[in-house]
């Protein structure tokens, strides 16, 4: 057995992250100073957005994205179920009622015929929006959906957690790259450890609006203003308003160093990323137990996951498992999660998104992974399924 434990991701920290963390805590500001512009304007100018505003983690990230976008109690608003549960869970803590749609089964993500169908079967306005994600780091294609969401007055937030760097080409021929707000109203990404950018805690949103972009700063910090030209009145220097109820969901300066210590090596990640995917493809590509992963010639993925399905998926968990590789499942449907079935969400709603999680299986796939450990969880599924 390997001694050390293979986990299915982790963070990679450098000494010159450490450095830039040190840094931070011998300076003034721990929180709300010069890093937090610093790491905003690096991480726009490399999806190649207007504006970026960092936030505490990526589920504030998407709650504040909703409520910025006006979603109130009552309103529909479409989401995959293939996703972490916080993609729903912003549309409810705004009172909102999260309306699934399948996937489409070779990529995992929404599928946007099916997308097309729900939209266009209810009159203008019954959705307000939708919640679409780059599911293990595959852009979806958000022009796509840009036309369908124009012609009824929708919104679109792409929630791009998996995938910092991906992109995929345009019927243009334009490379768009995730969060570059050119067809998503917003983008968020997460800084969590397993992800591409480790902040510990961390996210950021993408926009192109500049309105989306003041009204996100004000709810990140209690919906409070500090912006001359935007005040109702301004008797002094001392002075600020609260105009919106908003939150405490800022990111320290400390966070903000380490993400801009990270995100100097995410092309790096993402090419290492890359080359653990090929190995993965090219062992496994005659293997009718395991299904690989297809991507289309037009796209750039970030491989935050490397996903195969298999008709034994418990029995090869179990396996792993025991023999110290940490493989997860990514995900169970978040439609068939109680509290959403408390909602009147039932199994047999998405059948696609139900087949697929019942043989998914993610595995190691982060940028220090080692030829020999990955050499090792290749034998070891091939030993397996043989
Ligand atoms: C697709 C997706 N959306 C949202 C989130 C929430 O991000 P965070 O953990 O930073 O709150 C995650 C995190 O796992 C995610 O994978």
């Amino acid at each position: 057995m390997y001694m050390k434990k293979i986990s299915y991701g982790r963070q990679y920290i450098t000494d010159e992250d450490i450095e830039a963390v040190v840094k931070v805590l011998n300076s003034d500001y721990l929180t709300q100073g010069p890093k937090i512009p610093e790491f905003e304007d690096a991480f726009a100018k490399k999806v190649g957005a207007k504006h970026a505003i960092a936030v505490s983690n990526g589920t504030s990230a998407l709650h504040i994205s909703a409520l910025s976008l006006g979603v109130k109690t009552g309103d529909n608003v479409i989401v995959t179920p293939m996703t972490f549960v916080a993609s729903a869970n912003c549309v409810r803590y705004c009172g909102g009622n999260v309306c699934f749609c399948d996937i489409d089964p070779d990529t995992f993500l929404i599928d946007i015929n099916k997308l097309r169908q729900m939209i266009t079967s209810k009159p203008k306005g019954y959705y307000k929006g939708v919640i679409f994600v780059d599911f293990a780091g595959y852009p979806v294609d958000s022009e796509a959906i840009r036309s369908i969401c124009n012609d009824y007055g929708m919104w679109m937030i792409e929630d791009a957690c998996h995938a910092p760097g991906a992109y995929f080409i345009d019927s243009k021929g334009n490379k768009q790259m995730a969060g570059n707000g050119v067809y998503s109203d917003l983008t968020v990404f997460s800084f969590h450890p397993v992800k591409h950018i480790a902040t510990g805690e961390g996210g950021m949103i993408t926009t192109n609006d500049d309105d989306l972009y003041y009204k996100l700063r004000c709810l990140r910090s209690h919906g409070i203003c500090q912006d001359n030209n935007r005040l109702t009145r301004c008797p002094g220097n001392w002075y600020y308003e609260m105009q919106d109820l908003g939150f405490n969901y800022r990111i320290t300066d400390i966070q903000c160093a380490l993400g801009i210590s990270q995100l100097k090596r995410l092309d790096w990640s993402l090419q290492r990323r890359q080359a653990i995917a090929a190995k993965y493809n090219e062992a496994f590509k005659n293997i009718s137990q395991i299904k690989t992963p297809k991507v289309a010639k037009n796209v750039f993925h970030a491989y935050h996951l490397y996903v195969i399905q298999t008709e034994k998926r418990k029995e090869l968990f179990d396996y792993m498992r025991s023999i110290n590789i940490f493989v997860q499942v990514h995900y169970e449907p978040v439609h068939l999660m109680p509290y959403y079935k408390n909602l009147g969400n039932k199994e047999g709603d998405l059948p696609v998104a139900e087949n697929y999680s019942k043989h998914c299986f993610s595995l190691p796939m982060y940028p220090t992974l080692t030829d020999e450990e990955q050499e090792y969880v290749i034998e070891k599924i091939l030993e397996f399924v043989k």
